[in-house]
């Protein structure tokens, strides 16, 4: 991953700060477009889910590409509906048509913080699983989960972008040696069309869409924009030649409509609980 800007995890590997995520793309083939865009275009990062029912897809794209396996660093996620993540990981490395994953994520805490982390410690030893994380987890599960893991979470994924900016959470990762990733930073396209975010855009001559991956990279997160079309996959990777400059970044800041939380998500969009 020479070429790629990464940032190091606890379990000493690399993650790429650019990523593609499928979520919503449809199994088959738009989803293998998709990923053999992302991966011609320099991608390096791709993350799946057991929910999102595309791993399959995604494991064919990869072996099509030619790109070498250890060169990707591939995520998916533990289903939490699922009792066993031992043998959920296995179910996904055979439909990946791989055998291990980079990183296996719980994909929320459906149930409690903590009841899943032993089976994810279990995938991580048996090799199916080279780091292991969370997803959608605040501050204090984070804090209720490090009081009992043997191997500390390597990653927190979460929703994030200048309007759910979460800062209390990601400071908290941060604290943990955490690295935060930003999923929907787009606000699953709902942000590009905001005035500051294209005033922001036409001044230093990029797409909102670049803006807003931007500045969740100077945050320090890893980002994994979704896109379906070849020329955004590559529009969306294009963010690592230009900065957003002290007021740029303040201006994006001030659309923060979470009050710096340190909860991942608004009560009303835990979808589990
Ligand atoms: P599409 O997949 O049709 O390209 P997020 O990453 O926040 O979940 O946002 C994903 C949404 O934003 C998708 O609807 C995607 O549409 C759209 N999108 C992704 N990249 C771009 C871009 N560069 N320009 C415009 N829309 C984009």
């Amino acid at each position: 991953m020479a070429d790629q800007v990464v940032r190091r995890l606890l379990n000493g590997a690399e993650i790429p700060v650019l990523g593609l995520g499928v979520w919503q793309v449809r199994d088959g083939r738009e989803c293998e477009r998709a990923v053999a865009a992302a991966l011609e275009n320099g991608y390096r990062l791709i993350d799946t889910a057991q929910a999102y029912r595309n791993e399959a897809s995604v494991g064919r794209a990869i072996r099509s590409s030619g790109v070498p396996r250890e060169e990707i660093f591939l995520t998916t996620k533990f289903y939490p509906g699922s009792r066993d993540p031992l043998a959920e990981a296995e179910r996904s490395v055979e439909r990946l048509g791989t055998e291990y994953v980079d990183l296996y994520l719980i994909h929320w805490p459906q149930g409690g913080p903590t009841w899943a982390w032993s089976g994810m410690e279990k995938a991580s030893e048996a090799g199916l699983a080279k780091g292991i994380g969370i997803s959608n987890f605040s501050a204090a599960e984070l804090q209720e989960l490090l009081k009992v893991s043997q191997i500390p979470p390597a990653v927190n994924q979460i929703q994030f972008s200048p309007f759910e900016y979460r800062r209390a959470l990601v400071d908290a990762c941060e604290d943990a040696g955490v690295i935060a990733q930003a999923y929907s930073p787009l606000g699953t396209g709902r942000h590009l069309d905001n005035p500051v975010v294209g005033r922001i855009a036409s001044a230093v001559g990029r797409t909102p869409a670049q803006v807003l991956i931007r500045w969740a990279v100077q945050k320090g997160l890893s980002v994994i924009p979704k896109s379906t079309h070849p020329e955004r996959i590559q529009e969306n990777f294009a963010v690592t030649d230009f900065q957003l400059d002290a007021d740029a970044i303040s201006a994006l800041d001030a659309l923060d409509t979470t009050n710096q939380t340190p909860d991942a998500l608004s009560r009303s969009d835990m979808w589990w609980s």
